[in-house]
């Protein structure tokens, strides 16, 4: 399907200099750019109205359905600036097909690839002057899409609306690459057999906020969960996929079902193998972590996305106990050897042999 955007560009309301002053220190998903995406679906004429247009808030009827039943859907993305100035993206297709998976799960309609590609293109295009060039900053890219059909009954909505919006971002923990500390929750679950575990839809995010300040609370940065079902194997962190290096150089990261396929999850496998470890999907027991990391045998723990990249995991916290894998922020750790891969690949430092950067 092709859907052609009209762009109406528009000089920037934020002056050179302060762009500049931005760019400086960008944080997280603080500040905005000056354009963003949008296409809209309706029930009876599909997807149309596609348009690059100046940011500005988003009028809903107050009975969107969106508000009240939390059908919706996002993306995370990066753009990154490479020495000779150019712009790229980093896998923007298997972001795409997720999107398009996680649309089926809240019975949303599917966004063709194309349309996707096109709007993400288009975006970072008329927003160029907003990615960074220094060091590992990049323009954040957020996908997302949400019923916006004004109905108050439950069935899928016959209007939605999809947008993206770009954001320049530094790291997501504000230390950095420092490794960041975990709570293990026992009294919440993230996801069950059969529910939306592996889409990517706001309710997840919202449902880890609670945990996330009883994580605040110990004085830890994320939550780990556990199964919904046995409540002992290891699911995921708040907003991140984990990965652990045992002694004897295996990668081990819980297989999927209910967690999300994350693409810098996939990534990191293919990574791996290249650099000759030995990687195993599977079933990761919480005593494993907590017993391993004590012995030794798992010798660095990380966590992984788009937003965290590659970020070092420091200590597991639980209600009486505590423990930190011995090696994980070692420079040539595993986990910082797969760091600055992925990280030269996405910053054109080092060749792209996988044909991931668009
Ligand atoms: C991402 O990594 O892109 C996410 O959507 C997760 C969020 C914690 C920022």
């Amino acid at each position: 399907m092709s859907v052609r955007f009209t762009i109406e560009a528009h000089p920037s309301p934020v002056s050179r200099a302060r762009r500049a002053e931005i760019l400086q220190d960008p944080k997280f998903g603080q500040y905005f750019t000056d354009h963003m995406a949008r296409v809209v679906w309706t029930e009876d004429d599909g997807w149309g109205d596609a348009a690059i247009v100046p940011l500005a808030p988003v009028p809903l009827h107050p009975a969107a359905a969106v508000l009240h039943y939390a059908q919706e859907i996002f993306e995370g993305m990066k753009a990154y600036r490479h020495p000779d100035g150019s712009v790229w993206t980093f896998r923007p297709e298997a972001n795409a097909e997720r999107f398009a998976r996680s649309a089926r799960r809240l019975a949303l309609p599917e966004l063709p690839a194309d349309v996707f590609l096109e709007s993400v293109t288009q975006l970072v295009r008329a927003d160029r002057d907003w990615v960074p060039g220094e060091g590992e900053q990049s323009l954040y890219l957020r996908p997302f899409m949400f019923a916006s059909e004004a109905f108050l009954g439950v069935r899928p909505a016959a209007e939605v609306t999809y947008m993206v919006i770009a954001s320049p971002v530094g790291p997501y923990f504000s230390g950095g690459v420092q490794p960041v500390s975990i709570w293990l929750s026992d009294r919440y679950t993230r996801a069950g057999r059969g529910g939306t575990g592996a889409a990517k839809c706001g309710g997840n995010y919202a449902a880890s906020l609670a945990p996330m300040r009883e994580a605040a609370e110990h004085g830890c940065d994320q939550v780990c969960f556990l199964d919904a079902t046995e409540g002992r194997y290891v699911e995921e962190l708040g907003g991140m996929n984990l990965y652990f290096v045992t002694r004897d150089g295996r990668l081990v990261t819980p297989e999927l079902g209910t967690i999300l396929e994350g693409v810098t999850r996939a990534s990191v496998i293919t990574l791996a193998k290249d650099l000759g470890l030995d990687i195993e999907e599977r079933r990761v027991d919480i005593g494993e972590w907590q017993e391993g990391a004590r012995t030794g045998e798992i010798r660095e723990v990380f966590a992984c996305g788009t937003g965290a990249v590659v970020t070092p995991v420091g200590r597991l916290v639980w209600e009486g106990g505590e423990v930190t894998a011995p090696d994980t922020a070692a420079e040539d750790s595993v986990t910082m050897r797969l760091r600055r891969r992925l990280v030269d690949l996405q910053f054109g430092r080092a060749e792209d042999p996988y044909g991931w950067m668009r």
